[in-house]
């Protein structure tokens, strides 16, 4: 009798850890459904796993699990967080490309015969693995790492330029209103737009390749988000225009929770790229309920020495308890160059907070002590907030951050956005708001009730995932 056919996916993030996060938390829940998994990482990305031991349990528990890497286009000592993402995100085309192709030729020659891998999931924004997946005839799926509405905003970037509303002129009003987003008529304001929409240019290179990016997705068969039906169900069906398929299937965490049948259990990406100080959870074991605030800024984002000063003296001033992620790589000098964390700030920080290089966020955001985030609005700390139920001040900085806030405090009112706007007196004022609203909190527990139901067996996570399951196995027959 024939053996089935294990279905084989080829996984292929962009080389950045919001990105290769949630990527790999997918690829886990595929392995988990017995499916043969590889998984691509830039070379610069696979070197920090390697040095990580969740990399020996991963392919201990999935046999069938293997990584393989490939040049981002960088030189290996180029930075690749603050302002050089930029190199990274025009880099990893032209040699990417020709190496992934040749390893899919080679992935694909068993025994003398072309017998491809089932499927390709591609990040949203690497479409010349859509390009090679059409060359060698294997079905693609595309996986934008954002919300269903930043993703939307991203297919109006013509239209905006069209409309003359973008890039903003002169001394464009950056509260005017947005209207030629269906669906966001009235909500969005100019700056509540996708960063790259500050580019002085409608031909800067940057806008132009996330106009070209977005532009290839619909040629996939699918589309797959991280996020859930309840939080976006408008935007989900916009995007309904363009994608026959879609699956949201977030939040990930909280289907690998299902999955894996332990709430908040830990994914192979936990640690994988800087050590987690575990020490800030015996700290937040020394707290009550719901009285810190838990600051964190991401893994690209950096800060000036003065900013992250009135962030300190704000968090001060509130009087409450903060544990703050400051990343070795995250405090510039006015030059560019990286700076140390202050010394008088460690010194001084010690009776009311505690400063870590890098925190289990997802832990953190889980324990009984947290009562607000104060974060720079990347969609996984968003998302992890709201499946934590963890109000948020909004702090937004570059991408799609400035869409995710305006959403935070606008859409489904569980923060405040401080956008463009910094200083230690708003701070102090936001952060006491914050911790005292009970308002706030109400909804962003009902939201976390939103996120736990559609993970469970029978919500619409969970389902979608059966779903992805089933339709890669009819690929393979
Ligand atoms: C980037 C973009 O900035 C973001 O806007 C986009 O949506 C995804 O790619 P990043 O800036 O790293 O991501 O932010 P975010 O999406 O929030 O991802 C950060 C991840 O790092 C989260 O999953 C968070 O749990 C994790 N993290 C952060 C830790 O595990 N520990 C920390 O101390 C800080």
């Amino acid at each position: 009798m024939d053996q089935p056919v294990v279905p084989h996916v080829v996984f292929l993030p962009f080389p950045a850890l919001g990105h290769v996060k949630p990527m790999l938390m997918l690829a886990e829940l595929l392995s988990h459904a017995g499916f043969e998994a590889t998984f691509i990482n830039s070379n610069h990305i696979q070197d920090r796993f390697e040095h990580s031991t969740n990399i020996v349990t991963m392919y201990c528990r999935f046999p069938r699990f293997q990584f393989r890497s490939i040049p981002d286009g960088l030189p290996s000592d180029h930075p690749r967080s603050g302002s050089a993402i930029i190199d990274l995100l025009i880099s990893s085309r032209g040699e990417s490309r020709t190496e992934f192709r040749d390893l899919l030729v080679h992935l694909g020659q068993k025994n003398g015969r072309w017998e491809p891998p089932t499927c390709i999931i591609a990040d949203g924004i690497m479409s010349f693995a859509i390009d090679v997946a059409e060359e060698l005839k294997i079905p693609i799926i595309t996986f934008r790492t954002q919300s269903a509405c930043s993703t939307w905003t991203y297919f109006h970037l013509t239209k905006l330029i069209e409309e003359g509303e973008v890039p903003f002129q002169g001394d464009v009003d950056m509260e005017k209103t947005i209207t030629c987003i269906p669906g966001l008529e009235g909500t969005f304001r100019c700056r509540d737009l996708p960063s790259i929409c500050r580019l002085k240019e409608a031909n800067d290179p940057l806008l132009q390749f996330f106009i070209k990016e977005t532009a290839a997705m619909p040629r996939a068969s699918g589309l797959i988000l991280n996020t859930f039906d309840r939080l976006e169900s408008s935007m989900v069906s916009e995007l309904g225009s363009l994608f026959s398929k879609i699956y949201t299937l977030g939040p990930l965490q909280g289907l690998f929770d299902t999955f894996a049948n332990s709430p908040c259990a830990t994914t192979s990406s936990d640690g994988l790229m800087w050590k987690e100080d575990r020490g800030c959870i015996a700290w937040l074991d020394s707290h009550p309920s719901r009285s810190v605030i838990y600051v964190s800024f991401g893994s690209l984002v950096g800060l000036f020495r003065d900013q992250l000063l009135e962030f300190w003296h704000g968090l001060v001033n509130s009087g409450k308890p903060f544990l703050w992620v400051i990343r070795s790589d995250s405090i510039m000098g006015e030059d560019g160059g990286v700076r140390e964390v202050p010394l008088e700030l460690k010194v001084a920080t010690e009776e009311r907070g505690c400063i870590v290089d890098w925190a289990p966020q997802e832990e953190v955001l889980a324990h009984p002590a947290i009562g607000g985030f104060l974060t720079h609005s990347g969609w996984n700390s968003t998302l992890e907030s709201i499946f934590a139920g963890v109000p948020m001040i909004c702090w937004p900085m570059i991408a799609d951050q400035p869409v995710n806030s305006r959403c935070v405090s606008e859409l489904w009112k569980i923060g405040f956005d401080m956008k463009d706007k910094s200083g230690r007196d708003l701070i102090e004022k936001l952060v006491r708001n914050l911790m005292e609203s009970d308002e706030i909190v109400k909804s962003t527990v009902e939201f976390a009730g939103m996120a736990r139901d559609s993970v469970k067996e029978g919500g619409s996570s969970y389902s979608n995932l059966q779903k992805l399951i089933e339709d890669i196995k009819s690929m393979s027959l």
